[in-house]
């Protein structure tokens, strides 16, 4: 899932099965739009909550300023708006978000949400490739992106991007499924993984393949230290890591200094 030199005929992993790199974003797409009316739903059956606690441990490590002096945020891969509305929330009359994501069905879910929470003005919505974002260099104060960069083709291009529309001191926060690194836990969740997700899907949204892809997907992805080192070769400094319940989830941490 690195860029290097595509040639034609190329593939990457989609889930645990290999597909054409050029079709992955697709196929991607196709389930976010499959998912997008009963995704909030499902993330809490599938997390049994705890995806809240996550994302609330993002917020307080990313501490928007409280104050009225402008504080702007692109929450990337934003989908229903779960982190856009807490960081709003957490932050002053200064604080500003932008939530970017690919899919439209995803973002009018989220456009909803925002509008009954009240959000108003402070907030704009983008439709727009984590890869190749639609703004310019230098835009945003904070960066952040939860259970969304494993869903992209290239990390390394979407770990670029963040890179290139932070401004100088901004932060760069990723909430992500890691690697459980606590025995027994570990056995647990794959079997949670594995076993009750995909049954989950069939009974809450009629289908299990688009929570298979989901589940396999955080297997396919780079584990703490790995994508620590990925986020370094972006260009951030001061960059580390929290575990979050063992290690099933991590949110990594780095600024462009
Ligand atoms: C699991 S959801 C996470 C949504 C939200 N951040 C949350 O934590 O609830 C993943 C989101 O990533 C979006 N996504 C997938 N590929 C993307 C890409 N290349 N660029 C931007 N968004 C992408 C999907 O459309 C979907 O809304």
């Amino acid at each position: 899932m690195t860029s290097g030199k595509q040639t034609p005929g190329d593939t990457t992993s989609f889930g645990f099965r290999q597909v054409a790199e050029d079709a992955r974003q697709r196929l991607v797409n196709d389930v976010f739009s499959t998912v997008a009316g009963r995704y909030d739903l499902m993330n809490d059956l599938m997390s049994g909550g705890l995806h809240r606690l996550w994302k609330d441990d993002l917020v307080a490590w990313l501490a928007p300023p409280k104050s009225a002096h402008r504080f702007d945020l692109i929450d990337v891969a934003g989908g229903t708006g779960d982190v856009t509305r807490r960081v709003l929330e957490a932050g002053g009359a200064g604080c500003r978000a932008v939530l970017c994501d690919i899919n439209a069905a995803m973002v009018e879910v989220g456009r909803r949400r925002l509008a009954e929470a009240g959000a108003g003005e402070r907030i704009a919505f983008a439709i727009g490739n984590a890869e190749a974002l639609p703004f310019p260099d230098k835009s945003f104060d904070a960066y952040t992106i939860a259970f969304g960069i494993r869903n992209v083709t290239h990390i390394d291009r979407a770990l670029a991007e963040a890179y290139r529309v932070l401004k100088t001191g901004g932060r760069f926060l990723c909430l992500e499924f890691s690697a459980c690194e606590v025995p027994l836990l570990d056995r647990l969740y794959d079997f949670h993984s594995f076993e009750i997700i995909p049954r989950l899907g069939q009974l809450a949204a009629g289908s299990a393949e688009p929570y298979r892809y989901l589940v396999e997907s955080i297997r396919k992805f780079p584990t703490q230290e790995p994508f620590a080192q990925m986020i370094r070769v972006a260009g951030f400094g001061r960059v580390n890591f929290r575990n979050l319940t063992g290690g099933i989830a991590a949110i990594h941490s780095g600024w462009r200094i």
